[in-house]
């Protein structure tokens, strides 16, 4: 093999294979990047979550307030029973004392059943929205455009759908209740103390000023360490799932120990916010609870005193002191919930802003989707036509400046060019991964920005070089494109590309399982399947992209031998570095630095003196020496 050729056999830039991007020391891409979330649009989640399950969040509410209710009951009953019950004995009359206690066990039985009754309607709005709220991650991040996903990495999507929906789960199952009733506690409970005694009422409500401004400032400085610390557990998800995803070059480049020191730094930001709100955390308990130990004191002073003076009934007192003990004991525990409230907060606009992404290559309005004319021959083959297009990725200059091209219906063509020339963005254009930044492309004249997906799909299929392989057997794995295709059909596509004699001698055949013995199926072999998957797809147009790269000279001629059956009547677009494939096309264009610098047969452009020719004269002299 010839040095001096550019004809790539294989990619042997090291930096090609895609080393795990180190984000540099100083920037941390967790940080910004991640999607700002439109104002309103947690609110509006929120709403369009709950609102197909408002009977129930009502039926919930209600439950939780007959339940404070009877809960909240006991005092005054206690009240009632030294005041009233207490003398009445004394008289010899114990139907008063009686029936406060039939009445105090009433209210614990119904509080209980009503407990219950809360519990599970609570549970299943919470089940509910939690089922709602995944499918929507699911569903959206696979609609939205490959544009999105090259930017948003697995592991940042992978962190909304379990950490962030995770921490609602907390806040709906556990946190929520708790949070209402100590809310609902605080009214019933000023209400209650109010009406038994003005001046006691008074001091317990003013205690709750210190107490609301405590919860503010726990509020406002755990917020943004939450919110950090959300941040922060991605990041160490997202270098979890990237290292993994990259184990191949990590291995081959030595990079575990700059990944564990990359992922030790991250790990400990997330334990360092984490320690933060829990100091914060202890710093709202202690003050919350001095607040309240102060109430209490003033109270029992204030109050010992006025009995004392006859100016108020024992039993009050004891109802007071009753009541301000069942208020300040769940209070520092209010720091908890408002916890998992805060990162169930923070997760929720994360997710708000996840949704609120609208894909780069929207499927067209189902009034406005036009269908493809009816086919003008037997042969499944459409016309291809670039016209006026322009494309620049979002990032960076442009990549193909204006071009004109047009691929009459059956042809062949083969696109070459050195690296990085601007194949695959081409190949990219015709398969609607991205939408031209100016001008059309049309399948038989329609536009694909009007083609409904399923129209699309069915009409431009791409194979690439990675050829992945989904959980399932191999059957399934050619079958996607055409899920209602039979067992014939699989094995009819698998021989005509040449794949059926190494599934046959797979354990299971067909029905080996790709992801169990995932390990006995080269690279080459997933290539084949995923030919095979392509032909069974029956496209009008097929783009093979580097798709043989991976076969070895023998598979990638049978492949080629394969290609007359499969591209016959069809119109191909061929991406190849290797130039044999390049023998079973119909017309070559050349691309150098996104243009499009020679057009013609391979005949025509071997026989002229242009940079094929003199590509091709490299490569045979590479193939025959
Ligand atoms: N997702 C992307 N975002 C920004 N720029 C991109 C993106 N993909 C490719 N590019 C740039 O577009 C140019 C053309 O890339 P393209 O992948 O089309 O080249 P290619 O001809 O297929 O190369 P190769 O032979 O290596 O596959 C390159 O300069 C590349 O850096
Ligand atoms: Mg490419």
């Amino acid at each position: 093999m010839t040095s001096s050729t550019s004809v790539r056999e294989k990619p042997l830039d090291p930096e090609e294979p895609g080393l795990p991007e180190e984000p540099a020391a100083h920037e941390d891409p967790f940080d910004k990047d991640d999607l700002p979330t439109p104002p309103g649009a947690t609110p509006a989640l929120l709403r369009s979550l709950l609102s197909p399950l408002r009977g129930r969040v009502v039926l919930a509410a209600v439950l939780l307030l007959l339940q404070q209710a009877a809960v909240q009951a006991g005092p005054l009953l206690v009240a009632y029973a030294i005041d009233s019950g207490v003398p009445a004995v004394r008289a010899d009359d114990h139907g008063p004392l009686i029936a406060v206690a039939v009445g105090y066990l009433l209210c614990a039985a119904s509080s209980g059943a009503l407990q219950y009754a809360f519990i599970v309607a609570s549970a299943r709005v919470s089940q509910d929205v939690l089922l709602d709220l995944r499918g929507r991650i699911f569903r959206h991040a696979q609609a939205l455009s490959v544009d999105f996903h090259e930017r948003y990495t697995s592991g940042r999507l992978i962190s909304r759908s379990t950490t962030d929906v995770e921490s609602l789960r907390e806040l709906l199952d556990e946190g929520l209740q708790e949070l209402i009733t100590v809310l609902l506690s605080f009214v019933y409970i000023s209400a209650m103390l109010l009406w038994l005694d003005l001046g006691l009422g008074a001091v317990a409500v003013a205690s709750f000023v210190p107490l609301y401004l405590l919860v503010r400032l726990y509020q406002r400085r755990a917020g943004a360490l939450f919110r950090e610390r959300s941040t922060a557990i991605a990041a160490v998800i997202v270098k979890f799932a990237e290292t993994m995803n990259g184990i191949r070059p990590v291995r081959a480049f030595r990079r575990e120990r700059a990944n564990d020191a990359r992922f030790a730094e991250l790990n400990q930001r997330h334990e360092r916010t984490n320690g933060d709100a829990m100091l914060e955390m202890a710093r709202y308990v202690v003050g919350s609870r001095l607040v309240a130990n102060i109430a209490v004191a003033g109270i029992v002073l204030w109050g010992a005193q006025r009995v004392a003076d006859g100016g108020l009934a024992l039993g009050v007192l004891a109802a007071a002191v009753l009541y301000l003990r069942r208020l300040y004991d769940p209070i520092d525990r209010l720091g908890m919930f408002l916890n998992s409230y805060q990162s169930a907060a923070a997760s929720l606009e994360k997710i708000a802003g996840l949704l609120a992404q609208v894909p780069a290559v929207p499927e067209p309005d189902p009034s406005a989707a036009r269908a493809l004319p009816a086919p003008e021959s037997e042969h499944p083959g459409r016309e291809v036509r670039f016209d006026g297009v322009r494309f620049a990725y979002r990032t960076g200059g442009e990549v193909l400046p204006r071009f004109d091209l047009t691929l009459p219906a059956g042809q062949t063509v083969a696109v070459v060019g050195s690296t990085g020339a601007g194949k695959s963005t081409l190949a990219k254009l015709l398969a609607r991964f991205y939408d031209p930044t100016e001008g059309r492309v049309l399948l038989d004249g329609v536009d694909l920005r009007e083609l409904a997906g399923a129209e699309l799909r069915r009409g431009v299929v791409m194979v690439t070089q990675e050829a992945f392989l989904f959980s399932g057997t191999v059957a399934e794995n050619i079958a996607i494109g055409r899920p209602d295709a039979t067992r014939e059909d699989v094995e009819r596509a698998a021989k005509a590309i040449g794949a059926h004699d190494f599934i046959a001698s797979l354990p299971d055949g067909y029905d080996t399982d790709v992801r169990k013995r995932g390990g006995r199926i080269s690279a080459g072999q997933r290539q084949l399947v995923a030919f095979a998957r392509a032909l069974l797809a029956d496209p009008a147009v097929l783009i093979l992209d580097e798709a043989t790269s991976s076969l070895d000279i023998p598979g990638e001629r049978a492949v080629q031998r394969a290609m007359h059956t499969v591209l016959r009547g069809r119109t191909a677009v061929v991406i190849a570095h290797r130039l044999s494939t390049v023998e079973i096309a119909d017309r070559v264009l050349v691309m150098e630095h996104g243009r499009i610098v020679e057009d013609g047969s391979p005949g025509d452009l071997i026989a002229g003196d242009g940079s094929f020719a003199s590509l091709h004269r490299a490569w045979r002299d590479s193939v025959v020496s």
